[in-house]
């Protein structure tokens, strides 16, 4: 469902405590309180606080004439400086986000799901901040395994692993492998190393269907992931693995949807889940220690927006584990945790450059930037909306409507319909869209051969380049014949 923008704010909606200090945590496999980079000891910089109702990072200010500051750093610097489209990371924003899940849930593993946006300085903060990582290819385990994560802090998982993905998730030795379908069990169960069992975790279908969209609903039958709990599968998939050696069967996994916003789903979800957990210690003789919950966590796109609450949540999850597992004379399973939008979205704003603006024949105005569905497939695949705003030019004239299109060469390539800006909008604009850390640039792609956006990172002031510009030189490499 398209909704209509409210008209962009600033920054300067009312903000709440958020409490700027992590944790300190009690788990043996995440350091505890971390205070420092685990890979340049330097000390870890204190967290802002998360402002409420206002989809921009924390650190967002206004800066002179009209411009932004995110992180202390202009974006109209920023743009300058790298050029458009530009994706900006505020790092305090997801190191602060990933310290909210810890403190949250103390007791539980917090993995940063690498699908949603991963790079090596993520790999960083995501290791500097105590999280796992959650990794669903061989291409975001060898570069989080490259960058220096501890591969006992990852978990693989994925509806499709190839039996390449498989062995080199044994070969690194990565903490958890999730176990999505049957076949998987005999190819694991080869490669088991002596004196190491594989951990592992079967993926069920609790029948919870959550999530912003059809697309990424996956707690439910009828789809391609996991053991369906009714019928019987996940309880044969279960008793399978166990009488495997070479593997550990630790816990249940599942993953609801994406998007999230109510705790609900995840209550219903552990009623079935513990449910199972019962079933098999009555089976077999065993309870299993961990239940992993996905991720899934919605955040806030427009202004207003509901936000999943992480201690709000953490809160009523706990009470509904205890409850139920006392329910079932169960000792209450450590919990396993894996957001990545909640995490990252909100640290990443996309910077666009206006190329021209247009009146259409129905009297739409249409501003036409220099990104597009290449860089952020979201509303064109779910009808996501966003918020945009300008940046380096005075905001206080009169405004108008305008669909901020792409550059693309389809009509559908529409990056935010009915937004609310200044009327005068002219070529040369800049215009920054909020909540672009996840599910942008991980699923951008080389349409129109117009290269993937660069992406730089803010932090007290600072800003750096992490990835370069995508250029024509990097996509003929790959032509090696013709
Ligand atoms: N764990 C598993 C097993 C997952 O499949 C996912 C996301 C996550 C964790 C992280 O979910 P998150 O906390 O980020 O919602 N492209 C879609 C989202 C797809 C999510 C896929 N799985 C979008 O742009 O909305």
């Amino acid at each position: 469902m398209l909704r209509t923008p409210p008209s962009s704010p600033g920054p300067e909606s009312p903000r709440s405590a958020q409490s700027s200090q992590p944790s300190q945590p009690s788990q043996p496999s995440q350091p505890s309180q971390p205070s420092q980079s685990h890979r340049t000891g330097r000390p870890l910089p204190a967290a802002d606080p998360d402002p409420l109702g206002s989809p921009w990072p924390a650190s967002a200010r206004p800066g002179p004439n009209g411009d932004l500051l995110i992180g202390g750093v202009g974006l109209a610097e920023a743009a300058d400086r790298f050029g458009t489209p530009l994706y900006v990371l505020d790092e305090q924003e997801f190191r602060s986000r990933a310290r909210a899940f810890r403190r949250a849930l103390p007791t539980a593993e917090v993995f940063y799901a690498a699908k949603a946006f991963l790079c090596s300085a993520v790999v960083d903060w995501a290791a500097d901040e105590g999280l796992g990582l959650d990794v669903c290819s061989a291409g975001e385990l060898r570069l989080a395994a490259a960058a220096g994560f501890p591969p006992e802090r990852i978990l693989l998982h994925g509806n499709a692993k190839t039996p390449e993905e498989l062995r080199l998730a044994r070969r690194l030795r990565v903490g958890r492998i999730v176990v999505d379908g049957a076949a998987e069990i005999p190819r694991l169960a080869a490669l088991a190393v002596a004196d190491a069992p594989q951990r592992v975790l079967v993926r069920v279908l609790p029948g919870v269907a959550a999530g912003h969209h059809r697309a990424v609903r996956t707690g439910v039958d009828g789809q391609k992931f996991g053991f369906r709990i009714a019928g019987g599968d996940a309880a044969d998939a279960v008793a399978r693995i166990l009488g495997q050696p070479g593997l550990r069967l630790t816990g249940l996994h599942c993953h609801l949807g994406s998007q999230i916003t109510e705790a609900g789903p995840y209550l219903a979800a552990v009623d079935r889940l513990v449910g199972l957990l019962a079933e098999i210690r009555d089976r077999h003789g065993v309870e299993l220690p961990e239940l992993d919950l996905g991720g899934g966590y919605g955040v806030r796109y427009l202004a207003g927006d509901a936000e999943l609450d992480p201690d709000r949540f953490a809160a009523e999850l706990t009470a509904r584990l205890a409850a139920r597992c006392a329910e079932h004379g169960l000792a209450v399973p450590r919990l396993l945790v894996e957001p990545g939008r909640a995490i990252a979205a909100p640290a990443g704003v996309a910077l666009y450059r206006v190329l021209s603006v247009k009146r259409g024949t129905d009297g739409r105005a249409f501003a036409a930037v220099d990104g597009g569905m290449s860089d952020n497939p979201r509303p064109a695949l779910y009808g996501s909306a966003y918020q945009v705003r300008t940046v380096g030019r005075p905001t206080d004239g009169p405004t108008a409507t305008f669909d901020v299109v792409g550059r693309h060469c389809e009509a559908g390539d529409v990056l935010v319909h009915g937004a609310t800006l200044p009327a005068d909008l002219r070529p040369g604009d800049l215009l920054a869209v909020p909540v672009a850390g996840a599910y942008q640039l991980s699923m951008a792609s080389g349409y129109n051969l117009v290269g993937r956006p660069p992406v730089a990172a803010v932090r007290e002031g600072r800003l750096r380049l992490l990835i370069r510009r995508e250029t024509v030189e990097d996509l003929r490499a790959r032509e090696v014949g013709r």
